[in-house]
């Protein structure tokens, strides 16, 4: 079989390293891609007067042909003919239909720059599906806070008993991580937006092909600025990576949470039936399975950001074959994080608050902070507040005791400042309600919160 650059050799390469060096086996999932945009690179060699408007027509006929065959049956962009990546199949398949013009194509282009367009135009085509399946985990997150309505829970720092928060506090703040991974995919987005056709293999190209008119044929906001770095350049693929694995960072605290807070050691949360497994050996075991699997799998991606750097480390300026490893980490990557994604918006979507139990964990001890604040309101400067309160904390569990067990008297004898409305300044509802700040857990905040939350789905989805 004549490969793309057969002409300067005498004999065929060795099978198993031409097959060592393939990649259509991966890249064949940018097949819509590389056929978007070579039809958009024969329309500019037209504008450039290079083909022919019939030979022009008749390549983007044929091209058009070969689209409508691959959407139409998947197992048309097929390993069988030994291609060695997407551009030769594509190429290949183009001179088979229409002949010659089909050998003009690639006319001052080079395949360098076109997997990076086709990468690039990939990810301007698949990334707007993670956003929105994140966007649905923070549904699932926000319909979970309705149903918690105005429990109660501890917060912790330490995974010790910190301060008193709305369940619906606590849910947020998932949600806040997830909207920054949105945001970050906006970056990468952005990135990714850039035109790289027009870079030749490395120097440039020899046609006047007009840049700005491919790119705003392809949908690029920009012109990249330099062709040798555009032969070796991958960094998109690197943030993308960056974004995958944080955002699998954030499925992975999630999903930690969600393994302790439905454990029986808490209880704050339920599982569903249809998101837990059982035992083969144990029948009282109800696991949680599928969120162990995402904080496992978070591993895995993170791996590919940490291999795709150390690939392009030690890479001289231009394209270098190592670069071909780039497919491979993206799209596992994209692949996992989607799955995972999916999978925690169905078992949060499942879970059902323990109300009484987290509003009853809320209380006790974890009120001290309060306590000081209450002799702070009383004009003790906040460390002499501190210091008493931590006496006061030392006696209770010496004795095993709570706050609303102690009578005034023995409130008094911690400091004369702590008067009868004591009793019910603390208190878990009284420590919520105390708090003044935007991001705080008051209930009028929380509130706000949720409806903006809400706002920001109601676009992000759009
Ligand atoms: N399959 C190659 C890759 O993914 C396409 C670019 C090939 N360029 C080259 N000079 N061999 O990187």
């Amino acid at each position: 079989m004549a490969h793309l650059w057969s002409g300067r050799f005498a004999s065929d390469p060795d099978a198993d390293l031409f097959a060592f060096g393939s990649s259509f086996r991966v890249d064949r999932r940018l097949f819509e891609d590389d056929v978007r945009g070579s039809r958009a690179w024969a329309a500019a060699l037209a504008r450039a007067g290079v083909l022919s408007t019939p030979d022009a027509a008749a390549i983007d006929r044929g091209l058009g042909e070969i689209l409508d065959a691959g959407l139409e049956d998947p197992g048309f962009v097929s390993l069988e003919r030994g291609d060695e990546d997407v551009h030769a199949f594509v190429e290949r398949e183009l001179v088979a239909r229409i002949g010659d013009a089909g050998r003009r194509l690639h006319t001052g282009r080079s395949r360098n720059e076109q997997v990076a367009v086709d990468l690039r135009l990939y990810l301007k085509r698949r990334l707007p599906r993670i956003k929105r399946t994140i966007a649905d985990v923070v549904s699932a997150f926000v319909d979970l806070a309705d149903r918690a309505g105005d429990a109660l829970m501890p917060s912790y720092t330490h995974l010790r008993r910190a301060q008193p928060v709305l369940v619906a506090h606590f849910l947020l703040s998932h949600c806040a991580a997830l909207r920054r991974d949105v945001a970050r995919l906006d970056a990468v987005l952005h990135e990714a937006d850039e035109l790289p056709l027009g870079s030749g293999a490395i120097a440039g190209t020899a046609y006047a092909i007009d840049v700005k008119s491919l790119a705003a044929s392809l949908g690029f906001g920009r012109i990249a600025l330099n062709s040798i770095d555009v032969s070796g350049d991958r960094d998109f693929v690197a943030s993308f990576l960056h974004a995958a694995s944080l955002g699998m960072v954030h499925l992975s605290r999630i999903s930690e949470d969600f393994i302790l807070f439905t454990s029986e050691e808490f209880g704050f949360f339920e599982l569903a039936d249809a998101a837990a497994t059982g035992s083969s050996l144990m029948p009282q075991k109800k696991n949680p399975d599928p969120l162990e699997l995402v904080r496992g799998k978070t591993g895995r991606v993170i791996g590919h950001l940490a291999g795709w750097l150390a690939s392009m480390k030690g890479l001289p300026a231009g394209y270098n074959k190592d670069l071909q490893e780039d497919k491979e980490a993206l799209f596992d990557a994209e692949d996992t994080w989607l799955g995972c994604l999916a999978a925690v918006a169905t078992v949060i979507s499942g879970l059902q608050p323990h109300g009484a139990t987290t509003t009853r964990a809320a209380g006790g001890l974890l009120l001290a902070t309060d306590v000081a604040d209450y002799l702070v309101a009383k004009g003790l400067p906040f460390r002499d507040a501190h210091e008493v309160v931590g006496a006061l904390v030392r006696r209770l569990v010496e004795e095993k005791r709570s706050f609303d067990e102690l009578t005034l008297d023995e409130w008094r004898q911690h400091s004369p400042l702590f008067d009868a409305d004591v009793r019910t300044a603390i208190t878990p509802l009284a420590s919520i309600q105390k708090k003044r700040t935007p991001q705080s857990t008051a209930p009028d905040a929380v509130a706000a919160a949720l409806n903006e939350t809400r706002t920001w789905l109601r676009s992000a989805r759009t």
